[in-house]
């Protein structure tokens, strides 16, 4: 049995309860993949397997057989950065970074998803082939993946401006109450 990481094929830990995370970090020394809650609740572990992403701390390593992981260290082109993570240089997508590969893996299958038209759970037109990739439905897809630094409206400008926008990404301006003066 064995999986193809980054484009090169490992074998997998005969123990059955190794998770893709510890696969990752433990056994192939792959450490920009992080650990944080290891249950599930955080989304620092996030990578794609087959390109769609993945909770790497709830997945059993067996279950990746003959299919292909990419993780943070996969991403870029020798010296030069995928787009995405340079955006996340240039937006102030990250303070400490710890979260921030999960972010980045994360925001590639959502972008993904949402070019194949899944509807999530602030899309207002269930039936909609095109779903437009508002500020809302940007953050609603990126709300697995928490970012205990706050750097989330600097993610959100850098996950805008790789994938949709384009342009100078607008600050997020959340819609909050009105407060009586
Ligand atoms: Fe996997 Fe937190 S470490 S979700
Ligand atoms: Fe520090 Fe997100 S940049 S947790």
């Amino acid at each position: 049995m064995s999986v193809i990481v980054n484009g090169l094929n490992v074998p997998l830990p005969a123990d059955p309860r190794v998770s893709v995370l510890d696969l990752l970090r433990e056994h192939l020394r792959l450490t920009g993949t992080k650990k944080g809650c290891n249950q599930g609740a955080c989304g620092a572990c996030t990578v794609l397997l087959d390109g769609e992403r993945i909770i790497s701390c709830l997945t059993l390593a067996v279950q990746a057989d003959g299919r292909s992981i990419t993780t943070i260290e996969g991403l870029a082109d020798g010296d030069h950065l995928h787009p995405l993570q340079q955006a996340f240089v240039d937006r102030d997508g990250f303070q400490c970074g710890y979260c921030t590969p999960g972010q980045i893996c994360s925001a590639i299958g959502m972008a993904a998803e949402l070019e194949r038209g899944l509807p999530s759970h602030v899309t207002v037109d269930l039936a909609a082939t095109s779903i437009s990739a508002s500020r809302q439905e940007l953050a609603e897809r990126m709300s697995g993946n928490l970012c205990r630094c706050g750097a989330h409206n600097g993610i959100i400008d850098a996950i805008d401006a790789t994938f949709f926008s384009k342009e100078a990404a607008q600050p997020y301006q959340p819609d909050l109450p009105e407060v009586a003066a």
